[in-house]
């Protein structure tokens, strides 16, 4: 390849690193009005109400702009990203020879379908890197599935992979996962002790927060990631896991530190939130917090571990 098209090259890399993934034209588009437009024909196509397709996202959650950066996300940038571009007919759109799949309900069934098919984690992986319902994995380099052990007794669940995560295919590997390991250290742990995964597991373009649509195609997967981890202990970094997991909108101040159950079937599972790393990296005084919710999950295990023995 020569030097000019290398310099492109590196040039579109670099665009798309920073969420640009449409091309702007002359005239300005309200994308919003815009997806709000093919929202409402496809609710009357389908024959219901837009308040009753499941990923629509009435809640508080769902009023904050997917367009905003992503606490999770290690690199900053100038300007918040815009989400994927959106066809304008039918459900399927063809760019340059990728499929641009718009999320539906029956996008989030087939996903509960694929998701609940597989008997095993690899499975699971397999299904996820053959799964087209979710646009993230067009602009992603690798599928970020999971880290550490399957057999751990703990597990921690963050929100989507950044930028180095997307580029290893494995979570929390930038500067967040570094003081996670640090954290983990500190209680004598290591990933070989643990098990580490993501609500979302493509990278959002430009690390914007995931839309609450793609949060809802993702989540059928990671809820049958856990049910297949069966682990003893569940942590939820940061509130995006915590909330989508939960299934509540009270924010991780309140939430932190508190043990709950985590209801899968059959199973109860111990869990708890804790702040995000890369929210500890901007405001360095929440860590003694987080160093208490840290000896209480250490605490947790070893009162596990003697009821087991
Ligand atoms: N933030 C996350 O939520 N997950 C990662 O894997 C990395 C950063």
């Amino acid at each position: 390849m020569d030097q000019a098209n290398r310099e492109l090259e590196a040039l579109l890399d670099f665009y798309l690193a920073s969420g640009i993934d449409c091309l702007l034209e002359t005239d300005p588009v309200d994308r919003f009005a815009e997806t709000a437009r093919l929202a409402e024909r496809r609710a009357a196509e389908q024959g219901f109400r837009p308040s009753d397709r499941p990923v629509q996202g009435a809640g508080p959650a769902a009023a904050q702009s997917p367009l905003s950066r992503r606490p999770g996300a290690d690199r900053t940038f100038p300007q918040a990203a815009p989400a994927a571009p959106v066809p304008q007919q039918g459900n399927e759109a063809s760019g340059g020879g990728t499929s641009v799949v718009l999320p539906n309900a029956s996008t989030v069934e087939s996903a509960r379908d694929a998701a609940r098919n597989a008997s095993t984690l690899d499975e699971l992986r397999a299904c996820l890197e053959g799964f087209d319902g979710c646009n993230l994995r067009l602009t992603a380099k690798n599928l970020v599935f999971a880290d550490g052990n399957p057999e751990a007794r703990v597990m921690f669940v963050g929100e989507a992979p950044g930028r180095d995560e997307d580029l290893q295919g494995k979570p929390f590997v930038g500067r967040s996962g570094q003081l996670l390991d640090k954290m983990l250290k500190a209680i004598g742990l290591d990933r070989s002790a643990a098990y580490i995964a993501n609500v979302v597991p493509w990278r959002p373009p430009g690390n914007r927060t995931p839309t609450p649509q793609e949060t809802e195609i993702c989540k059928p997967f990671i809820l049958r990631q856990i049910e297949l981890v069966n682990p003893d202990i569940l942590v939820f970094l940061g509130s995006a896991s915590a909330k989508t997991l939960l299934g509540t909108q009270e924010g991780i101040r309140k939430l932190r530190g508190r043990w709950m159950s985590y209801s899968t079937t059959g199973e109860e599972i111990a869990c708890v939130a804790t702040y995000h790393p890369a929210y500890l990296l901007r405001s360095p005084l929440e860590k003694r917090q987080t160093w208490q919710d840290f000896l209480s999950i250490k605490q947790k295990l070893d009162e596990k571990r003697l009821a087991q023995s």
